[in-house]
């Protein structure tokens, strides 16, 4: 099928403002967003930038703005979205350069939450003992690849980037509810600033945009929960 890709660039070294590039190819139904933006790039216009890695839906690079939903490029086939495709960089996080945004206050706002496992006993001689209903309660929240579809998607942050973020709240949500976990308390007092949970007004963006399916809104709810009663259960 002669698919027509219309793609944002920009490259603030040589211009003024934005513009759109208007490319026509030969594609076929199964390929992929993201092969279509390869062959421009090695055939056509090898100035064309964006961020890319596993090309497989694991690493997160990838995201980007795809007739007008944030989406994976690598895990968005042709035949979902038919012979005309806009590609545009996330929103909400400055453009470095065509597709490629300025992830730091993204990883900014992860790094804020303590995304990391903490326990100051004694290691075990054997694991942290864990039922599998204890597993089960963060299950969801681990699939998470910080590809911050999710994040740039929630008009919350486009107004403000300090807003913490659905991505960082998924990720304190892991480490929360985290049966091993000894830090929960530290990371509801963050969440519980001005920039935390209550920036969300549930308005679900997040949710739809997730390639990992995760229920990012419902997990938003249950550290609204924990901060207002104290209880992780
Ligand atoms: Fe991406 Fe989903 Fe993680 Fe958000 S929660 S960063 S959309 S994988
Ligand atoms: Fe934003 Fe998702 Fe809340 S889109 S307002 S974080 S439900």
């Amino acid at each position: 099928m002669l698919v027509t890709m219309k793609i944002f660039r920009f490259n603030p070294e040589k211009d003024k403002k934005p513009h759109y590039d208007v490319f026509k190819l030969e594609a076929d139904p199964t390929e992929r967003v993201l092969d279509l933006l390869e062959r421009i790039k090695g055939l056509e216009d090898g100035a064309l930038t964006f961020r890319r890695s596993c090309a497989h839906g694991i690493c997160g690079s990838c995201a980007m703005r795809i007739n007008g939903m944030n989406r994976l490029a690598c895990k968005t086939l042709v035949q979902n979205i038919g012979d005309r495709i806009t590609v545009e960089p996330l929103l909400g996080l400055n453009v470095e350069k065509d597709l490629l945004v300025d992830m730091e206050p993204f990883f900014e706002n992860y790094r804020s939450v303590m995304p990391y496992f903490v326990n100051n006993d004694p290691p075990p001689n054997k694991e942290r003992l864990q039922s599998p209903e204890e597993r089960e309660r963060f299950d969801d929240t681990t699939k998470c690849i910080l590809c911050a579809a999710c994040t740039t998607s929630c008009p919350s942050f486009w107004v403000n980037e300090k807003y913490v973020g659905p991505s960082a709240i998924v990720n304190a949500h892991r480490f929360i509810f985290d049966s091993r976990d000894q830090a929960a308390k530290e990371r509801l007092e963050i969440l519980s600033d001005q920039f935390g949970v209550y920036r969300c007004r549930t308005i679900f963006n997040c949710t739809l945009a997730c390639p990992r399916d995760i229920e990012i809104t419902k997990a938003i709810g249950e550290v609204k929960e924990a901060i207002a009663t104290g209880k992780l259960d």
